[in-house]
């Protein structure tokens, strides 16, 4: 089937919404909500087993064969190039960081490095931990809306000090959808004897992605955004030496068991989503994922280049900038504070049946634009239309 409207079938998306916002929380297809269905089925004949032997061996003698979660994260591991005892299962990304934030040994006066673009709720991550420590939280101000990736880390180098313990940058930033250099922040940590954490929130199934290759000391990200597995569903993957530092943020009879058995049981929980996700990455493949990437990218550039002509936005953002997602600048006549932007996203959805992220920032709005394979131009058209009239009446 080519991709485009038509691929709706292959979700349970409301036919009547124009559904632009596919990164916020992702949205599963229908074989991987029947997969995560068919293994709850099948836990509720023999919970107790399925539970504590199957999934992971909790109770009776230890196996040496690797369990059903291991088995998932083995194949999540080879998606992203990695070795399947590099990687846990963590909720979502929020809980990855708040294990390698909180897992080390950070002193009052140390300082976690963010930036200007990363997304808010890793940053209070951050926030908490320090505050728990007195070390601090810095914000280093990246150039945006031009962005410039060796500007950027110019901007890292200068803002590193000698009490910067880890630096954590996202490696598709949520608002402006922009994909960073992690890779030349992870060597520039390295070089300057600082840890990175790069947040990939938005990076499996949306970029073609080796996480070792990068670099860093850890990686989160989530499977449920891009990577079509059930919500809730995120990887950590930590380089070896770090292993032993690392906890998850609830602990539980794996307690000093080692990364990743400490992560694979944190108390009795739900983890059909983490068993369905090799269900999400077959879709993927079978859908050919270099395909779905060039058709989200070449999707995206097209509707940049369209809303920007349409609502006479200042300008077009710049297509080597970002992957399958795109952030589009609003006229100023829009207006540019967080309650314009709430309006008008409350607008498009209840008036116009339209999901797509509105934001304020950099003193104008923004629309996050996400072009998954079931959408198309069509989808963009009634964007453009729908704020374009609104525009109209905001210059009257
Ligand atoms: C860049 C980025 N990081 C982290 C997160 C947090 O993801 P979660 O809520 O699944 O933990 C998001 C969520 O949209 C995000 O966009």
């Amino acid at each position: 089937m080519p991709f485009g409207r038509g691929m709706l079938a292959h979700w349970t998306l409301d036919p009547s919404v124009t559904y632009l916002n596919h990164a916020t929380v992702g949205a599963v297809p229908r074989r991987v909500q029947a997969r995560q269905q068919a293994l709850r089925d099948e836990m509720e004949r023999q919970p107790s087993r399925f539970v504590l032997r199957d999934v992971v061996s909790m109770v009776g003698a230890p196996s040496s064969e690797p369990g059903r979660l291991r088995q998932a994260a083995a194949a999540v591991a080879a998606f992203v190039g990695a070795r399947a005892e590099d990687v846990a299962f963590v909720d979502n990304a929020t809980s990855g960081a708040m294990a390698v934030l909180h897992s080390l040994p950070l002193q009052a006066g140390d300082e976690i490095l963010v930036t200007n673009l990363g997304y808010g709720g890793m940053t209070r991550v951050a926030e908490w931990v320090a505050r728990e420590r007195g070390a601090a939280v810095k914000t280093v101000a990246l150039p945006y809306p031009r962005f410039d990736p060796g500007r950027a880390i110019d901007e890292i180098t200068r803002a590193i000090g000698p009490r910067t313990r880890i630096v954590m940058v996202d490696h598709v930033a949520a608002e402006s959808a922009l994909i960073l250099p992690v890779a030349e922040i992870a060597a520039l940590c390295r070089d300057r004897g600082v840890l990175s954490l790069i947040d990939g929130a938005h990076a499996p199934g949306h970029l073609d992605l080796d996480v070792p290759s990068i670099g860093a000391d850890f990686y989160v990200a989530n499977l449920h955004k891009w990577a079509h597995a059930p919500r809730s569903c995120a990887f950590l993957w930590a380089a070896t030496e770090h292993h032993a530092r690392l906890h998850p943020p609830v602990v539980s009879w794996n307690l000093d068991k080692g990364f990743p058995a400490e992560f694979d049981w944190v108390g009795t929980r739900d983890v059909t989503a983490f068993l369905a996700a090799p269900e999400g990455l077959a879709f993927l493949r079978e859908l050919d994922f270099p395909a779905v990437r060039a058709y989200g990218h070449g999707l995206a550039v097209r509707a940049a280049q369209t809303l920007v002509e349409r609502w006479g936005s200042p300008f077009v953002p710049d297509e080597s900038g970002f992957g399958s997602m795109v952030t589009v600048p609003l006229p100023d006549r829009a207006g540019s504070t967080l309650q314009h932007a709430a309006r008008l996203r409350d607008a498009l959805l209840f008036e116009d049946h339209i999901e797509a992220q509105v934001h304020s920032g950099h003193e104008r709005l923004w629309v996050r634009v996400c072009a998954q394979v079931y959408n198309d131009m069509s989808d963009v058209e009634r964007l453009a239309h729908a704020v374009a009239r609104r525009l109209e009446t905001a210059t009257r």
